[in-house]
């Protein structure tokens, strides 16, 4: 099997090329990824020289680049995107054109080729607030901000692609995920370095939101096994059906870190703020896919590769991404004292 895997430098897609090398002796891999702030060679050191493996520079919304690489492909994953909500709130553009416009040259490129799988990778943000039962897939959606609307769009756009022209997409809705490699503008490599550094931990108003903190591996394993059994024109959710409130989880990881609770700061809250995702993912586990860990121990092994691996995450926290960060904390603190 030959995938191409696009945005493969970034988070998960790193952690997905990795663990399906491992799994699949017989595959071949083309990471396509444009190497934004959020893609980092650095993710993929370990295969770098495998022969199955090839790395290539190139921006899915240009047509040239994915028509270089798409020839003999089996099946396309998804993964490069615009992913920080935060950052989509302040600047939607580029949220737009990877996460919608992107969609569309990929989708385009693979059909033109007769490529036999498409597999779009979105997030539980497209249901918005699930404040009651776990969401199944038929759920009405319902995006907040201009990231999940830029990912709902793009997955519309997909499955239009199968019920227009048949051809064969799938669509997976991944839960808040957490381990190795995560960029850290995210909140638990965000609070786990501040942490660390003994630097305050921005929570995002009361903190009593919650989110379903999935480990990134099983993120994978359940896209791993979409890839294998599941059903053209479907949609899977991906969620370990396990939930924490941000307090908690800031509260576990200074506990880890043997830091005081007083690091904690309430900043102004996130604009339009979701203030719970919750997924059922029993259509998933009927095509075999297990999680393995529940939320503590996902949180508790990402804080540890935190702790174990600084040369990855100090430089990714100076330069630019610096500048960003203090201005929008300072925003945030500002913000809060004047309204509290
Ligand atoms: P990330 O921000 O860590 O990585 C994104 C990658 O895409 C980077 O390597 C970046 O360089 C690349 N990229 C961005 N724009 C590109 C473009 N125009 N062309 C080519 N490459 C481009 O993201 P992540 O957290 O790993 O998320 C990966 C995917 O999974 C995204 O589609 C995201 O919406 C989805 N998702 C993420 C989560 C999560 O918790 N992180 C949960 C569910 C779904
Ligand atoms: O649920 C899937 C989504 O998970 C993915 O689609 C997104 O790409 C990914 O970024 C993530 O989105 P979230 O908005 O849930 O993740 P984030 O890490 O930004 O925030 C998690 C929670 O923590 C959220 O309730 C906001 C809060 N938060 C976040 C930051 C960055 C804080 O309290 N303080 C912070 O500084």
């Amino acid at each position: 099997m030959k995938l191409l895997v696009t945005g493969g430098a970034g988070f998960i897609g790193s952690n997905f090329i990795r663990m399906y090398l491992e799994r699949h002796a017989d595959c071949e891999i083309v990471n396509l990824d444009k190497l934004t702030y959020a893609g980092n060679l650095e993710n993929l050191r370990s295969v770098e020289d495998d022969p199955r493996y090839r790395f290539v520079r190139g921006d899915i919304c240009d047509r040239k680049s994915v028509d270089d690489v798409m020839p003999g492909i089996d099946t396309v994953v998804n993964f490069a995107a615009e992913t920080h909500v935060d950052r989509s709130i302040g600047d939607p553009e580029g949220f737009l054109k990877t996460d919608i416009f992107g969609v569309h040259v990929l989708l385009e490129s693979a059909r033109a080729n007769a490529v036999g799988r498409f597999v779009q990778i979105s997030t539980d943000e497209v249901y918005g607030p699930a404040m009651g039962e776990p969401l199944r897939e038929d759920a009405p959606l319902n995006p907040r901000n201009p990231y999940a609307a830029s990912k709902a769009g793009g997955e519309y756009l997909a499955r239009s692609y199968f019920l227009t022209y048949d051809f064969p997409v799938i669509v997976t809705r991944g839960a808040n995920s957490v381990g190795p490699n995560q960029f850290p503008e995210k909140v638990i490599p965000l609070f786990t370095t501040n942490a660390i550094e003994d630097k305050p931990l921005p929570l995002y108003g009361s903190g009593e939101q919650e989110r379903d903190y999935m480990h990134v591996l099983d993120h994978c394993t359940g896209l791993d096994v979409i890839i294998e059994k599941g059903e053209p024109g479907e949609i899977y959710n991906v969620g370990a059906g396990n939930h924490m409130k941000n307090i908690e989880m800031a509260k576990l990881i200074l506990k880890e870190l043997r830091k005081p609770e007083e690091l904690i700061v309430h900043v102004q809250d996130r604009e339009g703020h979701d203030f719970r995702y919750a997924m059922d993912s029993t259509k998933l586990e009927g095509l075999g896919w297990k999680p393995l860990y529940n939320t503590r121990d996902a949180i508790l092994d990402a804080v540890r590769w935190y702790v174990g691996n600084p040369g990855w995450w100090k430089p990714l926290k100076s330069g630019e991404y610096r500048e960003y960060y203090e201005k929008m904390y300072r925003q945030r603190l500002d913000e809060a004292g004047a309204s509290g």
